[in-house]
């Protein structure tokens, strides 16, 4: 069985998906280690009530980005990790880590991806008057939510909306989306190629 790490940096709702996904033996990956970069965040309250081990990491310890990745990348490797999931992880991490860890890092954001990239994206696809958004799990690179899309679910941006209704809209497609896609990558299934994700048959 494949070891998994989320990181993560806040409420941690994706994070409980993947654990719901686990004790359901619908992910047949352990996730090993939860880390944050913000200590106090409700992610962690949630590791810990499944006995999962959590490591508080804050980011402002660390002069450079790369210093804070060779720290996670050390804390991942003691902890024998095979794959890592960015679950509301608010920082970019470098290639230190992505060349730690090759192609093995992913990620979720809530919208279409190309579209929205970066912070508020619910806000950016209201503010652009899109009818549909979604979530895109991908492949992380070095850009800002760049890499190869691994899977993506639409859904619909309703007349009236605000930031919180089309986050909560959603958030509930995140907390399907992702689960099924680390399993995916846990199943072998995934061949990337280039920006090309191809799903092998089950
Ligand atoms: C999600 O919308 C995710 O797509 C984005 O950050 C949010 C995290 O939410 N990257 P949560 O902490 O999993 O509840």
């Amino acid at each position: 069985m494949k070891n998994l790490a989320v990181l993560v940096s806040g409420n941690g709702s994706n994070l409980q998906a993947i654990l719901d996904a686990e004790a359901k033996q619908q992910l047949s990956a352990h996730v090993r280690l939860v880390i944050s970069n913000v200590d106090g965040v409700h992610a962690l309250e949630r590791a810990r009530a499944a006995n999962v081990e959590t490591l508080v990491l804050p980011h402002r310890s660390f002069a450079t980005r790369e210093a804070y990745d060779d720290a996670l990348g050390q804390a991942l490797r003691s902890a024998n990790i095979d794959f890592v999931a960015l679950a509301g992880f608010m920082r970019i991490v470098s290639s230190r880590l992505l060349e730690a860890f090759p192609s093995r890092v992913i990620n979720i954001h809530p919208s279409l991806l190309p579209a929205f990239p970066g912070l508020h994206a619910q806000r950016q696809a209201l503010e652009h008057g899109v009818k549909v958004s979604g979530c895109t799990v991908h492949f992380v690179d070095v850009g800002c939510d760049s890499g190869a899309i691994i899977a993506q679910a639409a859904v619909p941006v309703l007349d009236g909306d605000d930031e919180a209704a089309l986050t909560a809209r959603i958030l509930v497609e995140e907390h399907r989306l992702f689960p099924r896609a680390l399993q995916l990558f846990a199943e072998g299934r995934i061949e990337l190629e280039g920006r090309q994700v191809r799903v092998r048959n089950g």
